[in-house]
């Protein structure tokens, strides 16, 4: 399989959350076996081409690829959770949504000094959620080599920003 085989296994869905936004649903990609097999190779091939040490996936989708892409090449999974979930003292930070703030935590202890970390999200949108990952594993001693996706949605900016920011970016599908 290729990333153009992938393309239309992502569902889209006019009007969701909101009326005007045109929703990129990667949950029939994850229901279709081979191609989330397919996915998770690709991804993986590329964290391995980046020298990657350790997967960072940003809560909830990119649990579901980080993991997948940790487990299969046998590396560490650092989760970056939503706020007051880790049961230990954690990193954290706040950052700008379209309409107010959320925050994101890590644990410290999960990061190895100076370890190249992947950082993997499921979709890159505006780049806010991403950025402030890369801000807290960058405060907890990682050096992220690269953030990877599975969608890009260029026209909201988001790689851009964290080029501009000095992060390299990746992503397998775009949807200009
Ligand atoms: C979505 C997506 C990214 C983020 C992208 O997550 O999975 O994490 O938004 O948007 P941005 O580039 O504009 O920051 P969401 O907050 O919907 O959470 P979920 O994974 O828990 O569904
Ligand atoms: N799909 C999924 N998540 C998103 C999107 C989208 O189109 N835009 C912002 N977060």
């Amino acid at each position: 399989m290729t990333p153009e085989d992938l393309k239309p296994l992502v569902r889209t869905i006019p009007d969701f959350p909101k009326p005007g936004i045109l929703f990129r649903d990667v949950t029939t990609l994850m229901g279709h076996g081979e191609g989330f097999a397919a996915a998770v190779g690709m991804m993986a091939d590329k964290v391995q081409a980046c020298e990657g040490q350790a997967i960072a996936g940003i809560e909830a989708r990119g649990f579901i690829f980080g993991a997948a892409i940790a487990a299969k090449l046998a590396m560490p999974f650092i989760p970056v959770r939503k706020p007051g979930k880790l049961p230990v003292p954690v990193l954290a930070i706040d950052y700008a949504l379209e309409y107010g703030t959320d925050t994101l935590e890590v644990d410290p202890g999960a990061v190895v000094d100076g370890s190249r970390i992947v950082l993997i999200d499921d979709l890159l949108a505006t780049g806010g959620t991403a950025l402030a990952a890369c801000e807290l594993l960058r405060r907890a001693g990682g050096v992220v080599a690269e953030a990877l996706f599975l969608v890009d949605l260029p026209d909201l900016g988001g790689a851009e920003r964290l080029r501009r920011a000095g992060v390299a970016v990746e992503a397998l599908l775009d949807y200009p």
